[in-house]
């Protein structure tokens, strides 16, 4: 059984839809989610499937305390599903090419600081830019800038607000993040 670890901060919908796609395709499971944010929405749903929750502060990343527990699961992929930290360099070491998280939109467009969430909608929404997508890569020291795995488009000239080009973009993530999950754990 192939193991799979979350690391998400937000409402977790990509997490559930990854928690429910290996309920279907049982080759994998998710062994546990780990958030810096215990009021998250990610909490209650992972807890919702009996799925072990582990609190990892801000401070627990940054003096290396959560590798080791990491270990414990032994993943062999590490998924990022809205963590909004800046990952430990010392688990990126620990897992080379094992690290994976999904941006909302087509890197390296509207990456880097400040650019999560609505944001990056926002911006496409004033750029007036006709398309936008998601982009799914590795994580590296540098964030956003690993070598992307997949990317998909999506038209949004017909879009008026950064809230309906997030719920286009979110139905991306849901369809595909599962998927090139399942290829990358082949
Ligand atoms: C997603 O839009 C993802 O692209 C970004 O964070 C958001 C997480 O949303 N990294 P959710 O918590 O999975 O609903």
């Amino acid at each position: 059984m192939k193991k799979l670890v979350l690391f998400a901060s937000g409402a977790g919908s990509n997490a559930d839809a990854i928690i429910r796609y290996f309920k279907e395709n049982a080759f994998a499971e998710v062994a546990a989610v780990f958030t810096n944010k215990p009021e998250a929405g990610v909490v209650q749903k992972a807890r919702g499937y009996g799925i072990p929750v582990v609190i990892a502060t801000k401070s627990d990343l940054e003096n290396g305390n959560v590798l080791a527990h990491v270990n414990q699961f032994k993943p062999d992929l590490i998924v990022l599903a809205g963590f909004l930290l800046k990952f430990p360099t010392d688990i990126i070491n620990a897992y080379p090419n094992k690290v994976i998280n999904i941006h909302p939109a087509l890197l390296p467009k509207y990456g880097g600081k400040g650019m999560y969430g609505i944001n990056v909608h926002r911006a496409i929404l004033e750029n007036r830019d006709i398309e936008t997508g998601i982009s799914i890569h590795y994580v590296n020291e540098h964030y956003d800038e690993g070598g992307i795995i997949f990317q998909e488009r999506v038209g949004v000239s017909d879009c008026d607000s950064p809230e309906q080009i997030a719920a286009r973009v979110q139905k991306l993530e849901h369809e595909h993040f599962p998927l090139i999950i399942a290829q990358l754990l082949k």
